[in-house]
């Protein structure tokens, strides 16, 4: 067993790390646009090509809009994921069958707190900031996929937020309190979805020879294309958002190059970060030491 993990004490922690939406984002609550929201090593701002320091900045507040935005995003289709995981097991383990359901409930909370930012950002902010969807019709394309696949991109999802904060955001004083405890107290919770997650891919992946995970692996890769495809069109959706916002258009060629550097930057955001994780390479490792250099071998261009 290459970890500890088990329905009882991610439960337990589960109970202790929860939280309500008004503790955290009560009314009157305000973002500080004088302060960067995302850490440079996700958003990669500072060396955007073309911007002033100020466009940086503004670019930097578009994409903590897109980072919240594009989580309640992928919970949209983690949701029905772990109910219909659940369903089938509710007469079985209690611990397991509570935590399953904690598991989901805290994602519908996200969802709905991401919402709720959404509203508070686009009233301060001054104008729209367009996101990829709709969320069913990417919920609807990511679940016709191999379930063991679906797991495998939620465990990516999930350890990647867990790399995010510890690695750079928890230490990083020059964030907008606000935004950085709404990244805190997601990470709380997604720290025990990470492990229901390694439980549930080792319940999905029972029984599988070489060519079923094997299966699972390509399906997880055109999923990963999918997003990326997605991500491409994010980069663009952004570029325009920081154009309305600063009421300056950007000459072909600067926005052609802000696109490709920012696309990079979201594609280690939400692919990079997950798929090289040190505790999801190692959930590959378990399911074949094949599944893992397949991975390790088309991670660098999300890097
Ligand atoms: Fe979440
Ligand atoms: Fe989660």
């Amino acid at each position: 067993m290459y970890h500890d993990f088990n329905f009882k004490d991610v439960l337990a922690s589960s109970v202790r790390a929860a939280w309500q939406i008004e503790d955290i984002l009560p009314p009157g609550s305000a973002l500080d646009f004088g302060k960067p929201f995302l850490p440079e090593s996700l958003a990669r701002t500072a060396e955007a090509p073309g911007l002033s320091e100020a466009e940086k900045l503004v670019l930097n507040h578009v994409r903590g809009h897109e980072y919240l935005s594009m989580f309640g995003l992928v919970e949209e289709f983690i949701l029905p994921f772990v109910l219909d995981h659940a369903r089938p097991q509710l007469d079985g383990d209690d611990h397991q069958v509570r935590a399953m359901l904690n598991f989901a409930g805290e994602e519908a909370k996200h969802i709905h707190l991401f919402r709720q930012f959404h509203s508070l950002f686009t009233g301060s902010f001054g104008s729209d900031c367009a996101v990829i969807g709709p969320p069913a019709a990417i919920g609807a394309k990511v679940l016709s996929h191999d379930p063991l696949a679906v797991a495998l991109l939620i465990l990516h999802i999930e350890w990647m937020s867990q790399s995010h904060y510890v690695g750079s955001i928890r230490d990083a004083g020059e964030l907008d309190p606000l935004f950085k405890s709404l990244l805190k107290h997601h990470w709380m919770e997604e720290a025990q979805h990470a492990k229901l997650d390694t439980l549930m891919v080792a319940e999905l992946a029972k029984g599988r020879d070489e060519a079923g995970i094997d299966k699972a692996i390509d399906e997880y890769l055109e999923l990963g294309a999918f997003l990326d495809d997605g991500l491409r069109s994010q980069a663009e959706l952004n570029a325009a958002a920081l154009e309305t916002a600063t009421g300056r258009a950007l000459p072909t060629e600067t926005a052609g190059a802000l696109i490709a550097q920012q696309h990079q930057a979201l594609r280690w955001t939400y692919i990079g970060s997950g798929m090289t994780h040190p505790k999801f390479v190692k959930t590959l490792e378990t399911l074949s030491p094949a599944a893992r250099d397949r991975i390790a071998a088309v991670a660098p261009a999300f890097c």
